[in-house]
C-alpha cells in the first residue's frame, strides 16, 4: 500500500465538501488541501437540488422569522442554538456564490427574486430557475480551481478512517482506475459524502448516495444521531422518483386526488401545498390508503397541476421539470398535471456534529447531509439543506484549517493498513452464492414497505428482523468480477454493505421513538410526545448491532407548542 500526506483531507465534492475546500484554502495558500470524491465533483448528488437555497434577503424577512419557521418546521426537536447561527451566515454565501458565478434569478427591477416554499413564512428560497444546486455547485467547483493547493482525487473510493487514541490521523481509499488501495494521513478529515436515502426503492436521489461517509464515520466510533428522521418529498416523479422541485408548488402548482379536489385544504387549510414537507407526505399517502388516489399503471398516485401556469412562466421557472417530466414521466406539465407520489429525499440525521462541524473524535469534521448538527430536527424545510452545506461547508474548512496549523501529521500503524487490505481483500474474493443485486432490492423494498411514511412497530421490528438476516446473506455474496480496473460489481458490494448497515440503524433508532413527530409519524403512537421525546439519538456501533443513547434539545427562544398550518 503506497502512503501519501495532505494537511487537510475533504470526503465528497458536492457543495459542503466545496465550499470546505474553498474556505479551507481562504485560511491559507500554504495548506495542502485534498478532496476525494468516487465520481467527478460535478456529478455530485447537489447537482440534482432544484428548487432554491433559503437565506433572509430582504427587508420584510428576519433571522428569527427564518430561525422560528426552521424549529417549527423542525417539529421543535432542531437544537435553536445551530439553527440561530445557520440563518445569520447563510445570505453572506448567496452573496458570495454570485460573485463566483452563480446565476440568481432576478426580479425585473434586478433584485434578487426569492420563490415561497413549504412552511417558510416569507418568500425566501433563492433560486437559479430550477438548476439551483447544478449552477451553486458549477460557481464553486469553477471557484475551488483557481487554488493551486486543492489537490482533487476524483474517482477514489473512501472505504476506512484510521483513527488512533481517539483522533482521525488519515484514511484508506482505493484508486478506482488500478483497484489499488493506498494510505493518506492528514492532520483534519472532513466528511460531506451526503445522505443514504438510496437505502429506499423510491427516491429522488442519484445512485451514487449511498451513505459511504456516514457508515464509515460510524464504524470508527462517531455516532450516528437522529437517523430516525428520514424525509419524504411529496412530488417525486413516477415512474422514477426523480424530483419535482417544490419550487413547482412555490410558483402556483397544486396537487389534487383523483376526484380533482385540492385535498390540502383538509389536512393544512392556511399553508395548502406550501405546508412542510411532512404534513403534504402523510396528506398524499393518507388519500392514497383511502382510495383517492389516481390509478396508473405504476399503482395510484396524486397529481400536481401546473398547466394554469403557463408555458412562458413555467420555461422561464421550471424548465428542467418540464423537460424532466417529459423525458422520464411521459407528460408535459404545460398540457396536463404531472403523476407524483412522496419519495424517501433527506436524511435529517447523521453523524453527530457541535457547531464547529466537530465530531466526538479529534481531527473528524462532517459538514451537509452526511452530519446532524441538528439544524433540521425531526423535518427540514426546503432549501434549508444547500444553504446547510454552503453555512457549515464554510465553518468545517475553517476548523479544519485551523487544526491544521497547529497540529503535526501522525504515523499510521502497520497493522491498522494491513487489516484495512485484509478486509478489503476478503470482499473482493467472496466466492457464495449471493447476488447482490437481489440483497439491494430487498433491502429497499423493505425500507419502502415497513419504514416508510407511516410506521407501526410490529413492523419496524419485522424490518430490523430482515435487514439483519440480509446482512448475514451479505457475507455469502459473490463477486464475479475480480478485475482491478472501475470493477463497479465490487464498487457496489461496498456501497451496499454501507447501505445495509445505515438501514439496520434508521430501524433501529426508530423503533424505542414511541411518539410521532416530524417525519417519524407511528400509527401506534400518533401523537408528538414532549414528556419522553424532547430529546436526540445517538446511534453507536458495537459488534451486536447499534447501542442507543439520548440527549438533550437545546431550546433558546421557542418552547415548543402545538403545531399547526
Ligand atoms: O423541491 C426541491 O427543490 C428540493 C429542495 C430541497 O430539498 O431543499
Amino acid at each position: 500500500m503506497e502512503k501519501c500526506n495532505h494537511d487537510i483531507i475533504i470526503v465528497g465534492a458536492g457543495l459542503a465538501g466545496l465550499r470546505a475546500a474553498v474556505a479551507a484554502a481562504e485560511v491559507g495558500n500554504k495548506l495542502d488541501i485534498a478532496v476525494f470524491s468516487k465520481h467527478h465533483p460535478l456529478r455530485s448528488h447537489s447537482v440534482c437540488a432544484q428548487g432554491g437555497t433559503a437565506a433572509v434577503m430582504h427587508e420584510k424577512d428576519s433571522f428569527d422569522l427564518h430561525a422560528f419557521d426552521t424549529v417549527k418546521g423542525a417539529d421543535y426537536l432542531a437544537d435553536q442554538d445551530a439553527v440561530e447561527f445557520f440563518v445569520r451566515r447563510a445570505p453572506k454565501e448567496i452573496v458570495l456564490t454570485e460573485h463566483w458565478g452563480c446565476p440568481w434569478s432576478r426580479t425585473p427591477d434586478g433584485k434578487m427574486n426569492q420563490r415561497p416554499f413549504g412552511g417558510h413564512t416569507q418568500p425566501r428560497a433563492c433560486f437559479a430557475a430550477d438548476m439551483t444546486g447544478f449552477h451553486e455547485m458549477h460557481a464553486i467547483y469553477g471557484k475551488a480551481t483557481t487554488y493551486s493547493n486543492i489537490k482533487f482525487y476524483d474517482e477514489w473510493f473512501v472505504t476506512s478512517l484510521i483513527v488512533e487514541n481517539n483522533t482521525a490521523i488519515g484514511l484508506t481509499a482505493i484508486e478506482m482506475t488500478t483497484g489499488k488501495l493506498h494510505a493518506f494521513t492528514a492532520k483534519a478529515i472532513v466528511m460531506a459524502t451526503g445522505g443514504h436515502e438510496r437505502i429506499y426503492e423510491f427516491t429522488t436521489f442519484s445512485h451514487t448516495t449511498t451513505g459511504d461517509g456516514m457508515a464509515i464515520a460510524y464504524r470508527a466510533g462517531v455516532p450516528l444521531e437522529d437517523m430516525e428522521f428520514v424525509q419524504f418529498h411529496p412530488t417525486g416523479l413516477i415512474p422514477s422518483g426523480v424530483l419535482i422541485t417544490e419550487g413547482a408548488r412555490g410558483e402556483g402548482g397544486y396537487l389534487i386526488n383523483a376526484n380533482g379536489e385540492r385535498f390540502m385544504k383538509r389536512y393544512a387549510p392556511e399553508r395548502m401545498e406550501l405546508a412542510p414537507r411532512d404534513v403534504i407526505s402523510r396528506a398524499e399517502q393518507t388519500e392514497i390508503l383511502e382510495g383517492r388516489g389516481l390509478q396508473g399503471p405504476y399503482g395510484p398516485y396524486i397529481a400536481l397541476n401546473l398547466t394554469h401556469l403557463g408555458e412562458e412562466k413555467i420555461n422561464e421557472r421550471l424548465p428542467l421539470i418540464r423537460d424532466v417530466a417529459i423525458k422520464l414521466g411521459g407528460v408535459d406539465p404545460v398540457k396536463e398535471p404531472i403523476p407524483i407520489r412522496p419519495a424517501a429525499h433527506y436524511s435529517m440525521g447523521g453523524i453527530r456534529i457541535n457547531v464547529k462541524t466537530e465530531t466526538p473524535i479529534a481531527g473528524l469534521y462532517a459538514a451537509g447531509e452526511c452530519s446532524c448538527i441538528s439544524v433540521h430536527g425531526a423535518n427540514r424545510l426546503g432549501t434549508n439543506s444547500t444553504a446547510d452545506c454552503l453555512v457549515f461547508g464554510v465553518v468545517a474548512g475553517e476548523e479544519a484549517a485551523r487544526r491544521a496549523l497547529s497540529t503535526s501529521l501522525r504515523e499510521v500503524s502497520k497493522e491498522k493498513l494491513l487489516a484495512e487490505e485484509n478486509r478489503i481483500a476478503e470482499i473482493l474474493n467472496r466466492e457464495g452464492s449471493e447476488r447482490i443485486s437481489v440483497i439491494r432490492d430487498q433491502m429497499r423494498r423493505i425500507m419502502n414497505e415497513k419504514v416508510w411514511i407511516y410506521r407501526r412497530g410490529d413492523q419496524l421490528e419485522s424490518a430490523l428482523k430482515e435487514i439483519r438476516e440480509l446482512r448475514k446473506r451479505f457475507k455469502d455474496i459473490k463477486i464475479e468480477d475480480k478485475g482491478k480496473s472501475f470493477n463497479t460489481g465490487f464498487f457496489s458490494a461496498l456501497q451496499l454493505d454501507f447501505m445495509l448497515e445505515l438501514a439496520e440503524v434508521t430501524v433501529a433508532s426508530a423503533i424505542p421513538r414511541t411518539e410521532s413527530r416530524g417525519a417519524h409519524s407511528r400509527l401506534d403512537y400518533p401523537k408528538r410526545d414532549d414528556q419522553n421525546w424532547l430529546k436526540h439519538t445517538l446511534a453507536y456501533c458495537t459488534k451486536d448491532g447499534p447501542r442507543l443513547e439520548y440527549i438533550p434539545v437545546t431550546v433558546t427562544k421557542w418552547p415548543p407548542v402545538a403545531r399547526k398550518y
